[in-house]
């Protein structure tokens, strides 16, 4: 990041270049990622799919600055972010990044509200509250800020989750297996949902997962094997109504 300006018109959002994550372990190297290259720009909607062991969750977190890789660079909003520094690593998490989990990740004591309001808050918005309010409605669950996550389904969790990472206003949200725990009706739905944020407000939306039918959605589906790209195509999205698993 080091005093770069900020995204140039044109460049990628998101762009990987020969980006490795190796582990070595017991005198064994396991090539968790081995030379991706990947460009995202804004408003795409872009489903990683691979088996298990792919290296999917290795590559949304060294995007999401969680890791690092051990070749390579990545660039995020024009910046260069495999030679930052923690701090800048912790900036880049909370303004450019909104992270979904497979199992919703919601604090157990704060209401949905609030879940959404700390999103807000840690990406530093000063209208948290109110940005908060706005999320939850934009997701449907504007009638159920003051609920606490035990008292929602697992759907409605994973909308305020989803809301939590909108409030932040970032230009790029991930999703590790968002519809995992889901049944199909309610993942078509959340997969709806996603969908919808990348045309209404041209954030990145990058969803991970090992379910062939969940990338008949995106408009562009980049296969995952053995931690390497093994294809990067358009794809016209399917009716969700068509998806089945
Ligand atoms: N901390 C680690 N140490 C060693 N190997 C790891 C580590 N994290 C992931 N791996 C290995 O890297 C590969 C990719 O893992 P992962 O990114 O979790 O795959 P996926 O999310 O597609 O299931 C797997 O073979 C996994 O065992
Ligand atoms: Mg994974």
């Amino acid at each position: 990041m080091a005093g770069e300006p900020n995204a140039a018109g044109g460049e990628p959002l998101i762009a990987l270049r020969g980006v490795s994550r190796h582990y070595e372990i017991g005198g064994g190297t396991v090539k968790a990622l081995d030379q991706v290259d990947l460009e995202v720009r804004p408003g795409e909607f872009v489903v990683i799919l691979g088996a298990s062991g792919s290296g999917k969750t290795t590559l949304l977190n060294v995007i999401g600055a969680l890791d690092l890789p051990t070749a390579g660079t990545i660039r995020i909003g024009g910046r260069d972010v495999t030679g930052a520094t923690r701090r800048e690593l912790f900036a880049l998490r909370r303004h450019e990044i909104g992270f979904i989990f497979q199992s919703f990740n919601l604090f157990p004591g704060l209401t949905a509200l609030e879940n959404v309001e700390f999103g807000a808050d840690v990406a530093g918005r000063a209208d948290a509250r109110d940005a908060a309010g706005e999320v939850l409605a934009q997701v449907g669950l504007g009638e159920r800020g003051d609920h606490f996550p035990h008292e929602l389904s697992g759907g409605e969790q994973q909308r305020v989750a989803i809301a939590r990472a909108l409030a932040a206003g970032n230009p790029i949200v991930l999703a590790d297996e968002p519809t995992g725990e889901l049944d199909f009706e309610t993942g078509v739905q959340i997969l709806e949902l996603l969908h919808g944020v990348t045309h209404t407000s041209g954030t990145a939306v990058l969803v991970v997962t090992h379910n062939r039918e969940i990338a008949r959605v995106a408009d562009r589906v980049v296969e995952l094997s053995s931690g390497t790209v093994v294809s990067d195509r358009a794809n016209e999205p399917a009716a969700l109504a068509d998806l089945r698993w």
